[in-house]
């Protein structure tokens, strides 16, 4: 009997993978602007067409790519942040798989144009589905602009999962707000069909940046919150009892400059302000736990969005008592 069975392949396994890392434009965004932040960005500004699907380019002003590490970016498992499993337990990037690029190359039109501080001239890699199709050399500022185009032109099922250009939009404004929130002191920028949406400055302090994103008139009522202990440091702005939200849409809580949903960290938020809210509402709150990265694995899930801590009860206990004070 003939074998039935038989390697897939590579640009397949991507596609699959892809299905898991690069589920909607979102997605593609916080990718992109992960991997400006772990360059050292300074500015990353982010433009995007019909919600994303159309266009995503994110430039940024970051470390670059030399001519080898471009082609490189689009291998699988390629990343210049981690060599051994070690790595892994003392994370200081938001990427450390190399999956991210290849999965996003492919499943859209993709053009890349990198240039290190040092280098002379940029180069650009124009790629459709993850094949390379043209390299060139281009003028350009120091550091990477990468486009990506018409999301999912080939996989028409997972394009009927995308929803209205505004519902995506919103989606894309929540994760640029998010990093936003985590990164003060970087400008970021995003712009809708040329429609200016988020507009901060760099070398901002908390609160300015949550002015600017959230609102002054939040901003100005949040109370500072900053707490060391043994297991690490819990700081960010909170919001007093009588500021609450119908909703948790306004609790940003970040684990090592990530943003994180986590039942743990929202266990314990809800815990502290328990019996200062009334039933069904919410606090408003910028949340940040700086804790030693052996002990939370955030390799457990494809978007990073969740992560496991090594001592949930401890962690638990520290936040809550932080809150409390
Ligand atoms: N904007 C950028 N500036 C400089 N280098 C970049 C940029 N984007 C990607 N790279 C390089 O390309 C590599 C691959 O990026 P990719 O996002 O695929 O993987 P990663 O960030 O290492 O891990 P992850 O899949 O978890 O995001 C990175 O490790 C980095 O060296
Ligand atoms: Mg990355």
């Amino acid at each position: 009997m003939a074998s039935r069975i038989h390697i897939l392949p590579e640009n397949l396994c991507n596609k699959i993978a892809a299905g898991e890392v690069v589920e909607r434009p979102a997605s593609v965004v916080k990718e992109l602007v992960e991997n400006s932040l772990d360059a050292g960005a300074g500015e990353i500004s982010i433009e995007i067409e019909k919600g994303g699907r159309k266009l995503i380019r994110v430039t940024d002003d970051g470390c670059g790519m030399g001519k080898e590490d471009l082609f490189l970016c689009l291998e699988r498992h390629a990343t210049s942040k981690i060599a051994s499993d070690d790595d892994l337990f003392r994370l200081r990037t938001l990427g450390f798989r190399g999956e991210a690029l290849p999965s996003i190359a492919s499943v859209a039109r993709m053009v890349l144009r990198s240039r290190p501080a040092d280098v002379e001239e940029g180069m650009e890699l124009i790629v459709d589905c993850g094949q390379i199709r043209k390299t060139a050399s281009c003028g350009m500022a120091p550091g990477t602009v990468i486009e990506v185009r018409d999301l999912f032109y080939r996989l028409p099922a997972r394009r009927k999962f995308l929803r209205r250009d505004e519902t995506e939009l919103a989606h894309v404004g929540d994760v640029v707000t998010k990093m936003a929130l985590a990164h003060p002191g970087v400008q970021f920028r995003l712009l809708h069909q040329g429609r200016s949406l988020v507009d901060v400055r760099r070398n901002e302090n908390l609160r300015t940046r949550v002015a600017g994103l959230l609102g002054r008139q939040v901003a100005g009522q949040l109370l500072e919150l900053d707490s060391d202990g043994p297991d690490g440091r819990v700081h960010g702005l909170v919001a007093p009892p009588d500021l609450s939200r119908a909703t948790s849409g306004a609790m940003f809580t970040f684990v090592n400059g990530r943003a994180i949903r986590d039942k743990v960290v929202q266990h314990a938020v809800m815990e502290a302000y328990r019996t200062l809210l009334p039933r069904g509402r919410y606090p408003i709150l910028v949340l940040f736990l700086d804790i030693d990265p052996a002990e939370v694995d955030v390799n457990v899930h494809p978007t990073k969005h969740e992560v496991r801590f090594r001592r949930q009860g401890q962690i638990h206990d520290f936040i809550l008592a932080s809150l409390r004070q």
